[in-house]
């Protein structure tokens, strides 16, 4: 089979903007992410994704972008990124880029231009509808809160923007338009970075008839509601973009493209954005919104999955990220909740697919609870209380229990979160039996074998209502994962699986490392990972 680096890899996500604060500002920046390389390194991802460095007035924190070949002045220079790409390249770690080519910041110097008049060169560049005043042209809805339509005086004319009224959208279908982004997409593959999440993926193409959606469900989310979306993403010319990216990239050796597909479809719509000749990867979201805490659940899932996926694409796995609550945080408070992330990490390391882990996931980061006057995300200003925003899982990494948690010296953009004290990176390095250490050996065994990396997945069945039990099956070695669900112990004959030798890897508790008994009693929320014959 094809073992593309990306296929056996461990991505791990940072937002810049929170990971380590290099010059002391309150914000993170390039050379903070520089600083802890080794760190990285350390904890045996393959490779980091940054969400956006580029310029941007930030009102979207990044993903609101005024110059694509540029970095930000908050996080640095582009001397800084080179320095760090080389960096990461010197131990073994790729970098990927966030690219956000749905919209531009409305300080883009296109957009300023288009506005300028109805005749101008880049007057197409945008979305642009006639309108009166005050009467937008259909319903189509921001994903922030309110009309997607903005009104400009000196065109006369309404723009389109899903998200805040600073984030215009590009207009797709004016052939310079897809031009400039492949360019820009060539800028930094020349550049030698590894590969790009693509922000949005889905919503490049809106209808040409600007029909209006179908909205049905007002009291939904705004989201997760397909009614609010129906012509405003997935039209059937995103494929031809979509394969265009992927042409270019192809050119180059060893890139890895990732689409951020904003579906409530699930995985057939993943599917679509990850056929042989489209994007390498789209990020499977189910897992943030999969309840309950069941085995059969996530069984189910993962099943459907794989029945989707098959040969023709590569699945990949997400708990959480720059946009939802910490997944830990979903699960409870104490103890338990604990002992279910842990579960939920075993499963992300061992399945079929690429995981991707959000900054902070590996000690244990919570979502921290953000006072009305400190919120600064626009989407938790627009729609608060409903619609808290996602500032809380976007707070500071928390490296030790010092001032600010090491990440700055100076009073950071968001606040420290309030379990600082038990979740950071020195007191966990130091702790045997911490979520970091837990994550690292996950890490190590996905990486040592094969099969977890590349091989079929075949469920077993069993009895046990709360265990999810799976072998993972590579060219000459098997793994068999094994997760109990649930708050009783469990215990096992390794013969019902046809298992006639085991060792054990890994897990939540210590088994004898080597142990090769048949049977096999599971704890409650354990988490165990054997190679058998
Ligand atoms: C994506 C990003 C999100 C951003 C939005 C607009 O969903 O993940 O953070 O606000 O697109 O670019
Ligand atoms: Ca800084």
């Amino acid at each position: 089979m094809d073992k593309s680096w990306w296929k056996g890899a461990v991505i791990y996500q940072i937002y810049p903007r929170s990971f380590k604060d290099g010059n002391q500002d309150g914000i993170g920046d390039l050379d903070g992410i520089t600083e802890e390389l080794d760190y990285i390194r350390d904890l045996g991802v393959d490779a980091i994704w940054l969400s956006p460095i580029f310029r941007s007035p930030m009102k979207d924190f990044g993903y609101d972008i005024s110059d694509y070949r540029e970095i930000d002045p908050l996080f640095g220079t582009m001397a800084d990124f080179d320095r760090l790409l080389e960096a990461a390249h010197e131990r073994g770690i790729k970098v990927i880029l966030d690219q956000v080519y749905n919209h531009t910041s409305d300080q883009h110097p296109w957009f300023k231009e288009s506005c300028s008049s109805k005749d101008n060169p880049k007057a197409d560049w945008y979305v642009w509808v006639d309108g009166e005043k005050g009467t937008p042209p259909n319903n189509w809805l921001s994903y922030f809160g309110g009309e997607a339509w903005e009104w400009v005086e000196t065109r006369k004319q309404y723009y389109l923007h899903l998200f805040v009224k600073e984030q215009p959208d590009l207009n797709w279908r004016h052939h310079e338009v897809r031009k400039q982004v492949m360019q820009s997409i060539k800028f930094w593959l020349d550049k030698g970075v590894d590969g790009f999440r693509f922000d949005v993926v889905n919503l490049f193409y809106k209808d040409d008839r600007l029909r209006d959606n179908p909205v049905k469900y007002p009291e939904e989310p705004i989201a997760f509601n397909r009614h609010y979306h129906l012509y405003t993403r997935d039209r059937p010319e995103t494929e031809g973009a979509v394969e265009e990216i992927r042409e270019l990239m192809d050119f180059y050796d060893d890139r890895v493209s990732i689409g951020e597909v904003a579906t409530e479809l699930g995985q057939a719509q993943y599917f679509a954005y990850t056929r042989p000749n489209r994007l390498n990867l789209a990020f499977n979201f189910d897992f943030k919104e999969l309840r309950p805490f069941a085995a059969k659940t996530y069984t189910e899932h993962v099943k459907l999955n794989e029945s989707v996926f098959r040969d023709f694409a590569w699945p990949s796995y997400v708990l959480g990220n720059h946009d939802s609550k910490r997944f830990l945080s979903k699960l409870g408070e104490g103890e338990d909740a604990l002992r279910k992330a842990k579960v939920l990490a075993a499963l992300l390391l061992t399945l079929r697919g690429t995981p991707f882990i959000y900054y902070g996931e590996e000690i244990g980061m919570r979502e921290a609870e953000i006072p009305y006057e400190k919120i600064v995300d626009p989407q938790g200003k627009n729609l608060w209380p409903k619609n808290v925003g996602r500032d809380g899982c976007r707070t500071p990494m928390q490296w030790n229990s010092g001032l600010y948690a090491g990440f700055s010296r100076t009073e950071p953009w968001l606040p420290i979160g309030g379990d600082v004290q038990e979740v950071n990176v020195e007191r966990q390095k130091a702790d045997p039996a911490s979520m970091l250490q837990y994550y690292k050996q996950l890490i190590r065994i996905r990486k040592a074998s094969d099969a977890l990396r590349f091989g079929r997945l075949e469920f077993l069945e069993t009895k046990e209502e709360a265990l999810m039990a799976f072998f993972r099956i590579g060219e000459s070695e098997r793994n068999l994962v094994l997760l109990n669900f649930g708050d009783r112990a469990i215990g096992l004959n390794l013969e019902d699986f046809g298992v006639k030798t085991w060792r054990y890897l890994g897990g939540t508790t210590s088994h004898p490392v080597g142990f090769s008994g048949l049977s096999l009693s599971l704890e409650p929320y354990e988490a165990a990972i054997l190679e058998t014959n």
